[in-house]
């Protein structure tokens, strides 16, 4: 009796242990949640439990809304029409008076804004890791990991606190930053570019100098005015004396979500796997209506337009410019954009609040698409293999689509000077060259050809922290190092120190024997 009971125990925990484990999640807004609920599903479907710690003023989500997680709803005293209207000021400043300052006002003011933003995610972590009520509560619920984006700071303390390993995803930081600094991850500053240099990896030698100082002025920025006041919190919150790099640098994994068909090849540690397009799906059908509008362009196929979930509405005479482009060619236009019709407008163009972008570029009636150039429209066409026209706006926008233009993908516009013309002549070149079309098709097929798919890597590593208890055997030693030990400085100074005694000992004694010699000769000549 008593061995059968063991015997079923035993069986229970075995079962137990392979199927479900508990998962936390410290999630950040917009697009970036999207991502993460990709690999958040997954888990899901594999049996684990998940459990979204949501911020009462999350934008793109409601607890009350049906969902395969749960969710555990920090009230914090920031509604989301503040967050809202934080976000439209960034954009508005980032979209209309960046250029049209001057620099040290645009400098002061992106300032401003910063520290503005920074407020905000102070008043959300101190609702959560310092909670007392709040950590008890999920220290009794046993998580076995965190998951996490750096872009929102504090998910790393609260795994801190926990004492469970975290994860992170992310899709970049300002000049790889975090990465860099904080994870440990090489970027030979001469081939690999900084992130916001709009550089590629073949650099001139000016632009290599204009390379090693992007990477330079953003880890000042970072060092100085980003992270100085979060060492304090950090420390504070946690106790004994960190920073808020130490602390992110502790992440087992970070899945960053790029890949070799968008990134430029480059050097990264184990601890790094790359799993651009997780979120990328086969096409599923279109609404009807929409169905009918697409059916209808006949031969000439479609385009697909959208700048993002950002741009809600545009100036009259820029939505003008560009509808009167959009009406030169003989496709159909599909236009994700919420701001007033414009009078321009041509028959063969439809605007729409919102469409099943995935859906459509994965149509085959699609022929290009219209971007700004943020990442997860750039990897729905990548998997769909659909040329682009990129019109970037802020943040990586401009190195997504540089990198499109140098894999022969994209055709980059300017959005400040952009010309009813310039689009006019960049759809056409885009519709009728078909290399632009060769070479998306080619990053397509690479994208596919891989021995696992994005999103079952990402999910294996989750699953494989879980399993151990973190990936300590890939954490690199350069983590115990500083900076000058990682640069070897102390070793070429001491070898240099080293040379310079030998030369010094040596001229000494070739001058003391010349001395001697020249000496000796004098006496010899005397004598
Ligand atoms: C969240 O709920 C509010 C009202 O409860 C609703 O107005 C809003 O549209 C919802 N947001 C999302 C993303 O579903
Ligand atoms: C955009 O819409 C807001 C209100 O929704 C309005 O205040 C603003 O002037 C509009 N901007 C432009 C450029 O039309
Ligand atoms: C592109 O092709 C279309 C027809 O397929 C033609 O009307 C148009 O002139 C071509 N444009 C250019 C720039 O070659
Ligand atoms: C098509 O575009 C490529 C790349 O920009 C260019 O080298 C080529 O000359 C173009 N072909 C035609 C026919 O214009």
């Amino acid at each position: 009796m008593a061995g059968k009971e063991v015997a079923v125990l035993w069986l229970l925990a075995v079962l137990g242990y392979g199927s479900g484990g508990k998962v936390l999640v410290w999630p950040a807004d917009n697009s970036h949640w999207l991502n993460m609920e990709s690999i958040l599903q997954e888990l899901v479907v594999r049996g684990h439990e998940v459990t979204v710690l949501l911020p009462s003023c999350f934008l793109i989500l409601n607890a009350t809304q049906s969902s395969p997680f749960q969710f555990e709803v920090i009230e914090v005293p920031i509604t989301k029409k503040e967050i809202a209207t934080l976000l439209q000021e960034a954009f508005y400043f980032w979209f209309h008076e960046e250029r049209a300052q001057p620099l040290w006002k645009g400098v002061y003011k992106m300032a401003q804004m910063l520290s503005k933003m920074e407020k905000v995610t102070k008043i959300i972590c101190d609702e959560a890791p310092n909670n007392k009520a709040l950590m008890k509560r999920l220290k009794a619920s046993n998580f076995d990991v965190l998951l996490a984006d750096p872009l929102a700071p504090s998910g790393e303390l609260i795994a801190e606190k926990l004492g469970i390993p975290f994860v992170y995803t992310i899709r970049f930081s300002m000049g790889n930053t975090v990465e860099r600094l904080c994870g440990t991850l090489p970027a030979p500053p001469s081939y690999v570019p900084a992130i916001i240099s709009r550089l590629t990896d073949r650099m001139s030698f000016l632009e290599r100098l204009k390379n090693i100082f992007a990477y330079a002025a953003q880890d000042f920025v970072y060092h100085y005015f980003l992270w100085a006041s979060w060492d304090q919190y950090y420390t504070d919150v946690l106790g004994r004396p960190t920073t808020l790099c130490e602390t992110m640098g502790k992440a087992e994994i970070w899945l960053i979500r790029t890949y070799w068909d968008f990134e430029f090849p480059r050097p990264f540690l184990p601890n790094f796997e790359f799993v651009g397009g997780l979120h990328c799906q086969p096409a599923k059908p279109l609404p009807k209506e929409m169905e009918e509008f697409v059916q209808s362009s006949g031969k000439h196929g479609i385009v697909v337009f959208s700048l993002g979930s950002m741009v809600y509405n545009l100036s009259d005479e820029k939505s003008n410019i560009i509808a009167r482009a959009l009406s030169q060619i003989p496709q159909k236009v599909l236009w994700r954009y919420k701001g007033k019709k414009p009078e321009t407008l041509g028959s063969n163009t439809r605007i729409y609040d919102w469409i099943p972008q995935n859906d459509l570029l994965g149509h085959p009636l699609t022929k290009a698409f219209i971007t700004h150039g943020g990442t997860n429209g750039i990897y729905e066409a990548i998997y769909h293999g659909i040329p682009m026209v990129g019109i970037p706006m802020f943040a990586d926008q401009h190195d997504n689509i540089a990198h499109m233009r140098a894999k022969g993908a994209a055709v980059a516009l300017d959005f400040s000077t952009l010309t009813t013309q310039d689009l006019a002549d960049a759809l056409k070149t885009v519709l009728n060259n078909s290399t632009y079309k060769e070479n998306a098709l080619r990053l397509s097929k690479v994208h596919h050809d891989q021995p696992v798919t994005p999103l079952d890597r990402a999910v294996f590593w989750v699953e494989f922290v879980m399993r151990h208890k973190g990936a300590k055997h890939l954490r690199p030693a350069a983590h115990h190092l500083t900076w000058y030990q990682y640069h070897s400085l102390d070793v070429l100074a001491f070898l240099f120190t080293c040379t310079a005694i030998a030369v010094f000992i040596l001229v000494k004694c070739c001058v003391f024997c010349c001395r001697k010699c020249g000496k000796g000769i004098v006496k010899r000549k005397k004598e």
